[in-house]
């Protein structure tokens, strides 16, 4: 999947069949495959059993397989709920619940044992950014959660806090320079396979389109704009137009 409806924490029962409705009403059904939606756990059952185009993802997993962990959810669980990917190391997840590279590690490698999609999320603070760090600090998230990892198939979003929620899109070249230094990073020192690397930040159906463009990024992980099946499938049409059209 390469442009992922990330709901975070909003969503009730009867919102997904009003949101697909809309969605399917504003961008081909036929050209779902290239879609995903990460809802709340509490939703994946509903939009497992409502529709099977769009892959179906989970925001977060615990790091260990099962066991006395109150409030944790495994890869297995998720799995079960039909899952096909899962969100791991997202800014929001990093900062309120300090998730530490350790912990993130040991979560691809569960989500990877149960046959699910990695979408490992990295981007940097705004003080980061303008002290220009960005590559030496995304280096250092890679090598803490992809060190000494074998063989992992996954995709990587490129979420810079600073644009997250804010509307202060990076710019489309930008973007393109760090999605091939990400690329290039992970193609010398890691053994994984990067199937996709996607934008994620304040992305929108005015916007997405000159994303989408550059030569690197793959798709683009939605938050905001994501909430509205109408809003989610203009930016579909502009991804579609590009690699479809
Ligand atoms: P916004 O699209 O709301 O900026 O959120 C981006 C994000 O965090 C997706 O994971």
């Amino acid at each position: 999947m390469k442009v992922i409806a990330n709901w975070k924490m909003h969503g009730f029962k009867d919102d997904y069949l009003h949101w697909y409705k809309n969605l399917s009403k504003t961008a081909d059904e036929n050209l779902f495959d290239d879609l995903g939606i990460a809802p709340p756990f509490t939703l994946l059952d509903e939009c497992k059993i409502h529709q099977s185009k769009i892959k179906l993802g989970a925001q977060n997993i615990s790091h260990l397989p099962e066991g006395p962990v109150t409030g944790e959810i495994s890869a297995a669980m998720i799995k079960n709920s039909g899952a096909d990917f899962v969100i791991l190391g997202h800014s929001e997840r990093r900062e309120l619940h300090t998730e530490t590279e350790e912990a993130i590690k040991s979560k691809i490698l569960e989500a990877s044992n149960h046959n699910i999609h990695p979408v490992l999320c990295i981007g940097e603070p705004k003080e980061i950014y303008v002290a220009k760090k960005t590559e030496d600090f995304l280096y250092s998230q890679l090598q803490g959660s992809l060190n000494d990892l074998n063989n992992i198939n996954l995709s990587i979003a490129y979420e810079p806090i600073w644009a997250i929620g804010t509307g202060d899109v990076a710019k489309p070249s930008d973007i393109n320079k760090i999605h091939s230094i990400i690329k290039e990073i992970c193609s010398r020192e890691f053994d994984v396979k990067l199937e996709n690397i996607i934008y994620g930040g304040s992305v929108n159906d005015q916007n997405s389109k000159e994303i989408f463009e550059q030569e690197h990024v793959n798709g683009a992980l939605i938050g905001g704009a994501s909430l509205d099946g109408h809003s989610f499938g203009r930016i579909a049409n502009n991804f579609f137009e590009i690699h479809n059209g």
